[in-house]
């Protein structure tokens, strides 16, 4: 299989996560003979540094142009006195915005291993397996903005605002998602307050009943955060808007141990996008601390979501799992009193028990 993948490093941690899951994509063509060539594009502050701009023409011309782009992340305390429009975070919604990218997809699940790093007991976390369907291109990130001044103060607003066809195409994905796990969706909204959550709820209501099989119930978002925290095993896949997944996704990620683990998948008119949900974490950058596993499982979506190739994603995900299994962890991870290992030692580890998961998967089969 030949792919032509972007690169876009980003800021802070993004080139050391970009690079990690890069390593990891170039092993997986080495080992089952697929042909991946990839590009690197600035994009972030690392572009307004470059260019000016947080969002130049040839990174946009080369996603557009690629069969799936790989983000790092973007931002950093150097460009946060610009002004919104014109930061690093600009460009990332501007790429999301020009390559028509209106599903993100953030699946958290236990990682077995991990139980322990979880802040719920055991009890409480269950079998944590949701999917978060978070609306990627509308409401209150791409709405009307603007700012005033009433009587010498100042008055800033942003519009929360959904069209009935911009709920439909996000919701047919998600009762197509749920379709295919334990038919059970969950939609976030906060329609006691707002008329686009009204319209919302009422949208995906009247969906219902072209997904006879799936069961939905609706959900206000603050109960949903607490619900989420109380007892996070009950949801299989919600579905909520831009602003909410944002905040929803961030919060469930806490609950299996950290914001590094966290991958996401974004789909629309043209190539999807991978990229891991955290930050740039700009104080971890360059200090080879940054978990790289987000970022690896964001590769492995991109193998089985994107290229189809699932065995390939399943070696990258039980390699993960067994070198975190054998105790190798990130700081993030590693319990108090307990040792820990960088970036790039993290990397080196994995990248063994890939050869090793090949040669027992050779011998035993796959998933054994
Ligand atoms: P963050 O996700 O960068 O960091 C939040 C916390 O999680 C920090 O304590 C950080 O050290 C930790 N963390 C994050 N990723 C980690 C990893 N891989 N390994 C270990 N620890 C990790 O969020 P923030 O601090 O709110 O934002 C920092 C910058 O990143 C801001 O400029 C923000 O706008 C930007 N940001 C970018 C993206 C993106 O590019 N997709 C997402 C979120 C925030
Ligand atoms: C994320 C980030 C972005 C978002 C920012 C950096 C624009 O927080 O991907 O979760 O809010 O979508
Ligand atoms: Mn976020």
């Amino acid at each position: 299989m030949k792919k032509n993948i972007v690169l876009l490093p980003g800021d802070g941690i993004g080139p050391e996560v970009t690079h990690a899951a890069a390593s990891v994509l170039k092993e997986c063509a080495r080992e089952f003979h697929h042909q991946f060539e990839f590009q690197e594009h600035p994009v972030g502050g690392a572009a307004i540094d470059l260019t000016g701009t947080p969002l130049p023409n040839a990174t946009v011309d080369a996603c557009r142009r690629a069969d799936a782009v790989f983000l790092g992340a973007v931002g950093g305390p150097k460009w946060d006195a610009l002004a919104v429009g014109k930061r690093p975070e600009a460009g990332l919604l501007g790429l999301r915005q020009a390559m028509g990218l209106y599903v993100n997809v953030r699946p958290v699940k236990l990682i077995e291993p991990l139980r322990g790093m979880s802040p719920l007991k055991p009890e409480r976390l269950g079998d944590l397996d949701v999917e978060i369907i978070r609306e990627l291109a509308g409401g209150m990130y791409f709405g009307q903005r603007g700012n005033a001044t009433e009587n010498g103060k100042e008055r800033s607003w942003d519009t929360e605002s959904y069209s009935t066809p911009e709920i439909e195409r996000i919701a047919t994905f998600a009762y197509t998602r749920a379709e295919g796990r334990s038919r059970r969706l969950c939609s976030v909204d906060k329609a006691n307050v707002l008329a686009s959550s009204e319209l919302w709820r009422r949208t995906v209501t009247a969906m219902s009943r072209v997904y006879p099989n799936v069961r939905l119930e609706h959900m206000y978002v603050d109960n949903a955060a607490m619900q989420l925290t109380l007892k996070p095993s009950q949801f299989d896949v919600m579905l909520t808007t831009n602003m909410f997944g944002d905040i929803l996704s961030d919060a469930a990620a806490a609950l299996v141990g950290s914001i590094g683990l966290i991958p996401s998948a974004s789909f629309g008119a043209g190539a999807p996008l991978f990229e891991p949900i955290h930050g740039s974490a700009p104080t971890l950058a360059g200090r080879d601390s940054a978990n790289p596993v987000g970022s690896i499982l964001s590769a492995a979506m991109m193998l089985r979501d994107a290229f189809g190739l699932g065995l390939e994603a399943d070696w990258v995900e039980q390699s993960i799992t067994r070198t975190l299994a054998a105790g190798y962890r990130t700081p993030d991870l590693a319990a108090p009193g307990t040792k820990s290992i960088g970036t790039n030692g993290f990397m080196e580890i994995l990248h063994e028990e890939m050869q090793r998961t090949l040669e027992h998967a050779e011998r035993y089969g796959w998933g054994v």
